[in-house]
């Protein structure tokens, strides 16, 4: 069976979903007891750890950001990349050591990593002393595994899931945005990529429940919401229910949070009716992260991506013209298997034409099960790293020259946090997703201000809030 017949059978699979009410179960046996969670890679795990957070803290453990005052450690995992998979065994060696001094310390190991058999099997010949170990699919038995921690390596971790879990509650990080997962897992396979493996089947949650999660948030006073999914514009189609990620869009802006955001975008199937509603509704962000990869159709291919430079170049445009004052960033892999000079300067160039307000680029890494782990890569580590190198050059030149297109602007930010860049600063976002540091007092956070911007670096702006936003 070649991938996309794979894929094909995959969506036809049903999606089950099961309501939980899992707070209810969970006795406060830890109180007065610390939890240390440290989460690894993407804004999905990220939201995991509330979902995490929101146990430990109904089990009546308290938060400490110092590892030695923990009694419970929570690694959340990542593993994307080798060097995700690095940070976590170096940390864990300190979670070791730890324990040799404090026999009671629950160490549980939690997230991406878990779901790859052949780390489990790792982690139960090598690293006796972690306690638990659970996988992406069932993180509500987590409590159930911490109270019952008896001495011995617990290891509750499903292969695959067709399931969406309703009720899962969250202890969240923010109270101005908020994350909302819309949709699970990935079909699309990339040929270099983990997540397929790691996050199963796609599988989407049904609108009505969306719906009612953005809805209470609203009405708590969140300022924004970012809807979260591997690949937003496959929501509902293993559903069939009549309803695309077009709908659900118009769906959530009709709601009136103030701001709305989404992410990943697969340039494949990224259709005429999401552009619309993305430029007819001001609450939608104009911001679309739009993973490019490589500027080489052969690698592309390659990768399975469905899509061909040319493709991509008149989505692009299409985007830019349809939708006032967008931004748009990207991901880019160099070093692919069997990516020539050739190739690279390919990207290079699609780089130059789409002038990215931002990319995240990376160094191909070889993901065990992968189909890239197989092919034939004979271009040597150094001159991978030089192509970053000079990709990043380009990329970070770009993101220059469209932050300083900002300076003597007026931008509105939303206000989140205090800055670290000093005292009487705080920071926020442009409706583009840029990061602004501002002079301002704490009485901002929370609130969409007009700033001024006064300076412009690659990564961020400076700036001075000058009234705070009408309707706000
Ligand atoms: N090696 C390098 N980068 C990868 N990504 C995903 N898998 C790999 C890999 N094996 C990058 C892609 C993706 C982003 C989240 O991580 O660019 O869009
Ligand atoms: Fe991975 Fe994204 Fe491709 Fe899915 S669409 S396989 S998450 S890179």
């Amino acid at each position: 069976m070649n991938l996309p017949d794979l894929c094909q059978e995959r969506n036809r699979a049903k999606t089950d979903i099961e309501f939980i009410n899992i707070d209810l179960d969970i006795k406060p046996l830890f109180k007065g007891k610390k939890y240390f969670l440290r989460t690894y890679g993407c804004q999905m795990n990220v939201h995991d750890s509330e979902e995490i957070k929101y146990y430990l803290e109904c089990l009546g453990f308290s938060s400490t950001n110092t590892l030695e005052d923990a009694d419970i450690v929570v690694l959340n995992t990542c593993a994307i990349r080798e060097n995700a998979k690095d940070k976590v065994y170096g940390y864990l060696g300190r979670c070791k050591h730890l324990k040799k001094e404090k026999k009671d310390l629950i160490i549980c190991l939690a997230g991406c990593l878990m779901q790859e058999p052949h780390e489990i099997e790792n982690l139960r010949k090598n690293h006796d002393y972690i306690d638990i170990i659970i996988g992406t699919h069932n993180l509500h038995e987590l409590p159930k595994l911490i109270a019952k921690k008896k001495g011995m390596q617990q290891v509750e971790v499903y292969s695959n899931s067709d399931k969406v879990y309703e009720n899962i509650r969250y202890s969240r990080d923010s109270k101005i945005s908020a994350w909302i997962n819309i949709a699970y897992g990935c079909d699309k396979f990339c040929t270099y990529c983990i997540v397929p493996y790691t996050r199963g089947r796609e599988r989407s949650r049904k609108i009505e429940n969306i719906l009612e999660e953005v809805t209470y948030l609203k009405n708590k006073g969140y300022q924004e919401i970012t809807l979260l999914g591997q690949n937003v514009n496959a929501y509902g189609k293993d559903l069939n229910l009549g309803y695309d990620f077009a709908t659900l869009l118009e769906e959530v802006a009709k709601t009136g949070i103030p701001r709305l955001r989404f992410v990943t975008s697969h340039p494949w199937n990224f259709t005429d009716e999401m552009i619309d509603v993305i430029a007819k509704y001001p609450n939608i962000m104009p911001y679309i992260h739009l993973p490019i990869q490589s500027g080489s159709d052969a690698i592309l291919k390659k990768m399975n991506r469905r899509y061909t430079i040319s493709e991509y170049k008149a989505l692009f445009e299409k985007i830019k013209s349809k939708i006032k004052n967008v931004a748009v960033t990207t991901d880019i892999i160099v070093g692919f298997p069997g990516e020539t000079e050739e190739d690279f300067l390919k990207t290079l160039e699609i780089v130059d034409y789409c002038k990215f307000d931002g990319a995240y680029t990376f160094i191909f890494s070889k993901r065990m099960g992968t189909a890239a782990a197989l092919m034939p890569d004979n271009t040597p580590l150094e001159e991978k790293e030089e192509r970053l190198r000079r990709l990043n050059e380009v990329v970070n030149k770009y993101s220059l020259i469209n932050n300083q297109k900002l300076l003597n602007q007026e931008v509105e930010v939303l206000v989140t946090e205090e800055s670290e860049k000093g005292r009487n600063k705080v920071c926020g976002y442009t409706d583009t997703f840029k990061l602004v540091n501002i002079e301002g007092s704490k009485d901002l956070i929370g609130k969409i201000v007009k700033v001024k911007i006064t300076e412009a670096k690659s990564f961020s702006l400076d700036g001075i809030a000058l009234t705070e936003k009408v309707n706000n």
